[in-house]
């Protein structure tokens, strides 16, 4: 793995935004793998600032979200469809019709994402960018027994309702259920990029460097990618010592 040591959030956000962005430059047909949660927003930010700046064309652009919490319409403003819409997708000029998303209200999750697995080897992604929770999940892949290669239906760790109860009216409303990308989903990209920043993430961090590879710490396997870069701050560093 290939560290990148950036100041605070905002040049977390900045240095991640420039590593896309090459991406996007050297192949404007790419494919892009997203993420949600707060850590990407800056990044977002830095894309829609190229874009406007006329230096990023999206048009050719595919993308493929790691997940989505089940029971959530693509219009409810807490699922992660609407996320995407309202971080990037209404703001640069990309074909909507070319993002993928689970969708959070399938009748048939099985069929649903054994699509999605399906959809995701023919577009084979050239950069997936993650975050991570305090409790080292990537994607909903939470701390588990094993690892999960395909994509899922996860029952969200009580810490991960607590960490995203902030973005609901109240903890009851978080819901219980995500559907998520699995291990190999995100392990097919050809590059990786983690964003991750603030004291709440340094245990993570550390034990996704230092620490076996472990499904306990779902980052963790992130030690196997031949390209992944972790762009992170020096509070989510501070309890690592490289
Ligand atoms: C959610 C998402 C993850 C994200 C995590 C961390 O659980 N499913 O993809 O990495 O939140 O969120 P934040 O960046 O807000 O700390």
């Amino acid at each position: 793995m290939k560290l990148i040591r950036a100041k605070d959030y905002a040049d977390v956000s900045v240095k991640a935004g420039n590593i896309i962005a090459s991406v996007v430059t050297l192949k404007p047909d790419c494919v892009l793998g997203l993420a949600t949660g707060s850590s990407p927003v800056g990044t977002y930010k830095e894309l829609i600032k190229k874009y406007e700046a006329g230096e990023l064309d999206f048009s050719q652009v595919k993308t493929v979200n790691l997940d989505e919490y089940v029971g959530l319409s693509k219009d409810h403003d807490q699922s992660y469809a609407y996320f995407m819409r309202n971080n990037l997708f209404d703001h640069v000029n990309i074909d909507q019709a070319n993002c993928n998303i689970p969708s959070g209200l399938t009748d048939d999750p099985e069929a649903e994402c054994g699509n999605y697995d399906k959809l995701i080897g023919q577009l084979h992604t050239d950069l997936q960018l993650l975050g991570m929770g305090p409790n080292g999940h990537i994607g909903f892949n939470e701390p588990d027994e094993v690892f999960i290669p395909g994509t899922h239906c996860v029952k969200l760790a009580e810490s991960t309702i607590d960490a995203n109860q902030r973005f609901f009216a109240s903890r009851d409303d978080v819901p219980r259920q995500a559907y998520t990308m699995g291990i190999w989903g995100i392990m097919q990209a050809k590059k990786v990029l983690m964003v991750v920043n603030g004291k709440n993430k340094a245990q993570a961090v550390k034990a996704m460097f230092t620490g076996p590879i472990d499904p306990k710490v779902p980052a963790s396997i992130l030690q196997l990618h031949p390209d992944c870069t972790i762009v992170a701050d020096e509070e989510a560093l501070s309890l690592l010592d490289l």
